[in-house]
Formats: C-alpha cells, structure tokens, sequence
C-alpha cells in the first residue's frame, strides 16, 4: 500500500516506516525534522520535509505522493513542555492533525492512524487500564491526545473516515538500526543506558515514596517494534473494516524504576548508580495496561515482552550511537 507516515523521522516513525517497507508497502514519510533525524528515514522511504501546518506544502504532499493511508505520528510529546506552552501542543498536536484531516478528505484518503498514549488516562483508579477506563488527561499532552481521538470519532460519523488511535503505554527499545535520540533525553531506559555507557553519573530516581512495592513508580514498558508491528495490524483491519476505536498497547506488566535499573544492570554488566530525588510533578504511581482489545480485534501480540530484551536493544542501539544520530 502507498502509506504516509507523518513524523517518520521521529523515534516511533523511523523503526514504524522501516518494518513497513520490510513489508513491502511504499512510504512517504513527512516530518519537519524539529526533533526528528533526516538520517533516520530509511533510504528506502521518499522523505518530504514539511510541516503540518503549511497547508499548501502538505496539499503539495497529497498531489505528489499517491497515499491509500496516513500513519499520524507527528507531535510535541514532551509533557513538561506542554504545561509551559499549551499554545503550541494545541497548535502542533490538535491543529496541525486537522489540516492533515481536512487534505485527507480532499484528496479522498479515508484510512488514518493515529499515535495516541496512555497519557489520556491521567492517574487512573483502577489498574490494569482498559480502554473503558474514563479519559482524564492531567496535563495538556495528554488533553491534545484525547482532544484528537475525539476529533476523529466525529470525522468518522460525519465524513466517514475511518481510524484506529493506538495509546501506547511506555515504548522503549530499538531496531538493529533505529532507536530514541532525544535532546536532552527525558525517558527512564534511554536515560539508564546513557549512565550505563558513563556518560551520565548517575540516574535520578523521582520519588522512592509512592505507594508501589518498592516505593518507586510503575510503568509497563512496551518495544517499540511490537508498536510498529501494532500500526501495521491496525492499517489490515481499516482495509476489511470501518473503525473509529482506540486500543491500548502495553504488556500488561508493570515494573518499578528500581526494577528497570536492576534489569539494565544484569543487561550491562554493571551495577546502575541512582540518587533518589523529588517526586516529579504529574507523574502517576502505577500504569499498566490491558491490551486485550487489541489481542482480540487487531490479532496483536507482543512479540518482545521480556523487559530485559527491551532494554538489551536500547543497550546495544545507544552504544552503537553514543552520541545519536550525529555520531553514524
Ligand atoms: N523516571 C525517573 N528518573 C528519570 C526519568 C524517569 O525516575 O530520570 C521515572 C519517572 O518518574 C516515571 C518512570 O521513570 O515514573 C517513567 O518515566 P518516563 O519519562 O520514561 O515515562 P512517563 O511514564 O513519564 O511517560 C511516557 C511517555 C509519555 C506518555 C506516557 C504514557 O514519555 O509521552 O509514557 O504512559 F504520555
């Protein structure tokens, strides 16, 4: 199939568009390379640098590149960010989507899907989190998310487009050749494998006093290949059926910081140095899915569920790329 995959240089979107063109579809990503790597797009893929907001670039996209589907992927996802500039998460995560909804329709594209997260949950009461779970996002990231997803529940009714939203719990990992090079790094396992590698001192863990088992916060860690594999499940159930849904993507497993510094140890071969900080602001005790929906509507599977190999990819990812992308 002809794909558009919008933030295709991105983390999620780079390994996304190299399983699809393993697969065989053509891709064309899209991505205005604020915070994604040209050298992340596989060669394979047509690369358009563009940004969502610049209707004319992205109509230009639709006129130029046959696209039977779009992946949206593109986004603001830092949730720090998203308290101090609401403005450009609404802009970026909400607005932006629209344009790209609005091309859609012109261009007659009707299948769409959409990287949603667990952050439109907040800090939900009961755990594992399903997708009847209320939505009740606590920071404005997770709003935008939550914001969007209904967007296309309406375009679905009105128009009669159809979508999967997949809310992706906390992905890590890598491919042999695409993996997370974020500035400055905000997520746990990059983080850890970075004080691995001795290029940080040492991993603040924020808050030891959660009621958890250890104290520390609980997260269920997914690899970001069962992810992509997730996406192209989704895009064969849009081709037999109209859909306007949202399923969880997670394992169902929930570890704490001090269990992922302990299994990235056992994976490094080196015991972690941690500093217990503050607790910081907005973060929930415990999230784990359940991903049943998408077991039973999508035929997923987490192929990759053991949090040791999650991590021994980022590992091995991070030390063939001390530096990112810069250093290949
Ligand atoms: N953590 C530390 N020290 C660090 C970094 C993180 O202790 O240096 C802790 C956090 O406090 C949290 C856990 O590790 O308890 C995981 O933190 P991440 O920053 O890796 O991930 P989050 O759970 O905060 O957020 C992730 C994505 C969000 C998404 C959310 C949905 O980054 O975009 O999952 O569950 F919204």
């Amino acid at each position: 199939m002809n794909i558009l995959v919008t933030g295709g240089a991105g983390y999620i979107g780079s390994v996304l568009t190299e399983e699809l063109v393993a697969q065989g579809h053509q891709v064309t990503v899209v991505d205005n390379l604020t915070r994604g790597h040209r050298t992340a797009v596989i060669p394979e893929a047509v690369f358009v640098q563009a940004d969502l907001n610049d209707r004319e670039a992205l109509e230009n996209v639709f006129q130029c590149h046959p696209t039977e589907a779009i992946m949206h992927l593109a986004a603001d996802m830092s949730v720090e960010d998203s308290m101090t500039d609401p403005g450009r998460f609404f802009r970026n995560n909400v607005a932006c989507g629209i344009n790209l909804l609005e091309c859609m329709l012109k261009y007659g594209v009707k299948k769409l899907i959409f990287s949603s997260s667990a952050a439109v949950y907040g800090q939900p009461k009961e755990m594992p989190v399903t997708e009847a779970t209320p939505l009740n996002p606590i920071n404005v990231y997770g709003e935008s998310k939550a914001m969007f997803e209904q967007i296309l529940y309406r375009y679905s009714e009105a128009y009669g487009l159809s979508s999967v939203s997949l809310r992706y719990f906390n992905v890590a990992g890598a491919s042999t050749r695409f993996g997370a090079d974020h500035h400055p790094a905000t997520n746990l396992i990059p983080k850890i494998v970075k004080v691995a590698l001795g290029q940080q001192e040492y991993l603040p863990v924020f808050g030891n006093d959660y009621d958890t088992k250890d104290g520390t916060c609980i997260r269920d860690y997914i690899h970001v290949l069962d992810i992509a594999r997730a996406h192209i499940l989704a895009l064969s159930f849009l081709e037999k059926n109209m859909s306007n849904r949202a399923y969880n993507l997670g394992n169902g497993e929930g570890y704490s910081v001090i269990e992922v510094i302990e299994a990235a140890g056992r994976v490094a071969g080196t015991a972690i140095p941690a500093k217990v900080y503050p607790r910081r602001p907005g973060d929930p005790a415990k999230l784990v899915a359940s991903s049943d929906l998408a077991k039973v509507n999508l035929g997923w599977k987490p192929q990759y569920p053991e949090l040791e190999s999650i991590i021994e990819s980022a590992w091995e990812w991070q030390k063939g790329h001390p530096h990112g992308y810069t250093s290949r």
